[in-house]
């Protein structure tokens, strides 16, 4: 079988928003519920196997805590595909997304693929269904006393406060891909690594 090709990586967001989460979901398929901040960076290996090639993800996931920031190009200095991270509960993250995104345009290869994703999605309940329907349906499960505001509310009592379609519309106009996931339930995370993959120009 032929080598592998290696592929530099790196995830960038904002601290807590998932990122070693998404990876340790990616490489090791775990979850853990109070994981620790990373310091500097951390690097891990995974292989992706596409049509007819296999890749080597040589991944850097950064420390989005503020103090780290200046270490940051190290990591994306000739990385082939950085995936930018935000947490659809908390919009001041999707802020910090798009100055990672303008930071990677201005900085990064030019030819870099930017995967823009919105991580956390198993906090936001009924996915799908409008809230007022939600309620409707609550109210007439519960006999009519349900309250309207707690149904829309997640399990930890959090509430989506970035839209899937403002978030996508950017990474539109900014030729990003652009996913949800969760790194809890591993929803979008195989798919998140195998679609930046796809997009890499391996010539
Ligand atoms: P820094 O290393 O400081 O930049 O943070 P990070 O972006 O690597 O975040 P990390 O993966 O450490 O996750 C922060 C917290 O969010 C942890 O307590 C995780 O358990 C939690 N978390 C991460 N992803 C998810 C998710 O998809 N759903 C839920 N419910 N919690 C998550
Ligand atoms: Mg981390």
């Amino acid at each position: 079988p032929a080598k592998p090709i290696q592929i530099k990586m790196v995830l960038l967001g904002e601290s807590a928003v998932g990122k070693s989460s998404l990876v340790l979901r990616f490489v090791n398929d775990e979850f853990q519920d109070n994981k620790e901040p990373t310091i500097g960076a951390a690097f891990l290996t995974q292989k992706v196997r596409l049509d007819d090639a296999m890749l080597k993800l040589e991944i850097w996931d950064t420390a989005g805590q503020e103090r780290f920031h200046s270490l940051a190009p190290m990591y994306y200095r000739n990385a082939q595909a950085a995936v930018v991270v935000y947490d659809i509960t908390r919009a001041s993250s999707l802020d910090k997304a798009k100055a990672w995104v303008k930071e990677l345009q201005r900085q990064a290869n030019t030819n870099i693929v930017i995967a823009l994703v919105g991580n956390k999605l198993d906090l936001v309940a009924e996915e799908g269904v409008e809230p007022a329907a939600a309620a409707a349906a609550a109210d007439e499960a519960s006999g009519g006393e349900a309250e309207a505001e707690t149904v829309a509310e997640a399990p930890e009592g959090r509430a989506r406060q970035v839209q899937a379609e403002v978030a996508r519309a950017y990474a539109e106009e900014q030729g990003l891909l652009f996913l949800e996931t969760s790194a809890k339930t591993g929803q979008g995370v195989v798919e998140t690594f195998t679609e930046v993959a796809k997009k890499l120009d391996l010539a």
